[in-house]
């Protein structure tokens, strides 16, 4: 049904969310562009209420949602700049984030291969830094276009005030809740080396062929990783990662690693470790096992799953078994790379 303020009312989220949870927004609207969007933003008395959806691929909706979901469908690229090596590309919120890895490449422009298959929107791709096979799209941001909240101006941030990190951005601390992407521009190149160097992509890569590597080669393979890998949200309900991968300082690992020889982990910079939070979760026994509709993936412990009509208090208790296991078992706090909205806690 649609009221009189363009909002639609008592609106089923099921569609709009990879978990495929069954829940209902209040009020719904997908505006068609920036200025549709700036109205609609006019008529949501609180944004402590305001829910941004783009693909619902990193969210878990935990009851009704009784405030506003807007969903930008708002998809124009222009090109902002272009020479023979280097262009700049304007792309608004609304625009699928693979379609843009493949239409990038398609048009002789490289830089986003290894980004290829994550689901969800472009708005939502800073939010978090989208990374994989050793890319984050920070790397290729130039600077993030969005409505402030509070001014109701249409701001642009350059990339070094985002504050990325890993699986971080200003968009998640000081900006949350006060600032919606309307758009990012890209800096893309010719002629650039495709980065390879992640061992997964590596062996996937010699398993195609021989050296050296295009960025079609490197787009394919990352394709069939994930393809092999991931369950695909389309069959089995997910939203991929459900935690970080933790980090932790080198007293802390040298303990671990004495008492779990098999211990998977990387050294970062400043003798501090990142640890596969897959290998932890897997390592305290809950790959595959279930409460209720919710499940751990039985091929990747790191992914919890939608298995029958779970609903989101389901997936957020499996969540909260295995946060206690992992700290009980290693000394590590777990943090959610899933934003959890628990509509009804407002
Ligand atoms: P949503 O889930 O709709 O939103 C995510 C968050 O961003 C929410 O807090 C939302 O309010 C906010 N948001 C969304 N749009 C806007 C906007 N325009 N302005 C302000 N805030 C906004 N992620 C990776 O980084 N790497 C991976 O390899 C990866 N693999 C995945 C594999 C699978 C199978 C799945 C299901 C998910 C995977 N993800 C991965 C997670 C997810 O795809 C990304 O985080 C993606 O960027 C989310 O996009 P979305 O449009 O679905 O965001
Ligand atoms: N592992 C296990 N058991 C498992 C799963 C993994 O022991 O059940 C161990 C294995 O040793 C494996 C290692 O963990 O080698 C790492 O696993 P994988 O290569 O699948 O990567 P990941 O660390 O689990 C991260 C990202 C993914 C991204 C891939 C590729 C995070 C939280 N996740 O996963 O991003 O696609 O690397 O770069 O950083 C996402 O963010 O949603 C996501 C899917």
């Amino acid at each position: 049904m649609k009221n009189k303020l363009g909002f639609q009312t008592s609106f089923s989220l099921k569609a709009y969310n990879t978990f495929g949870i069954d829940v209902r927004a209040a009020y719904f609207a997908s505006p068609r562009s920036i200025g549709e969007m700036q109205e609609l933003c006019h008529l949501v008395p609180d944004f402590k209420r305001l829910l941004v959806l783009g693909g619902g691929s990193n969210v878990l909706l935990v009851g009704d949602f009784p405030g506003y979901v807007i969903h930008p469908i708002f998809q124009r690229i222009e090109v902002l700049e272009e020479n023979a090596d280097r262009c700049l590309w304007r792309v608004e919120a609304g625009v699928n984030w693979h379609f843009l890895v493949s239409y990038s490449l398609q048009q002789g422009w490289q830089g986003l291969e290894n980004l290829a298959l994550i689901p969800g929107s472009v708005g939502a791709a800073p939010i978090q830094n989208i990374g994989a096979y050793g890319i984050e799209i920070a790397e290729f941001i130039y600077a993030v276009e969005g409505l402030d909240l509070s001014s109701f101006q249409l701001l642009t941030l350059p990339k070094q005030a985002c504050e990325f990190g890993y699986r971080d951005s200003i968009f998640k601390k000081a900006l949350k809740n006060k600032f919606i992407v309307t758009a990012i521009i890209l800096e893309l190149f010719r002629n650039r080396q495709p980065n390879t160097e992640y061992s997964t992509l590596k062996q996937e890569l010699e398993k195609m062929k021989a050296s050296p590597y295009s960025t079609q080669d490197v787009f394919e393979a990352v394709c069939r990783i994930r393809r092999r890998k991931l369950p695909d949200p389309a069959t089995v309900g997910n939203a991929g990662s459900f935690f970080k991968n933790p980090e932790i300082d080198f007293k802390h690992y040298t303990l671990l690693k004495e008492k779990h020889p098999d211990l998977v982990a990387f050294a970062l910079p400043g003798k501090r470790y990142k640890i596969a939070a897959g290998w932890l979760i897997e390592k305290c026994g809950w790959k595959g096992r279930a409460i209720g509709g919710a499940a751990v993936h039985p091929h990747h412990a790191l992914v919890l799953v939608n298995k029958k009509d779970a609903t989101g208090h389901e997936i957020l208790r499996l969540a909260e078994a295995i946060e206690k296991d992992v700290y009980e078992n290693f000394g590590i706090t777990l943090e959610r790379e899933v934003n959890v909205i628990e509509g009804n806690s407002f």
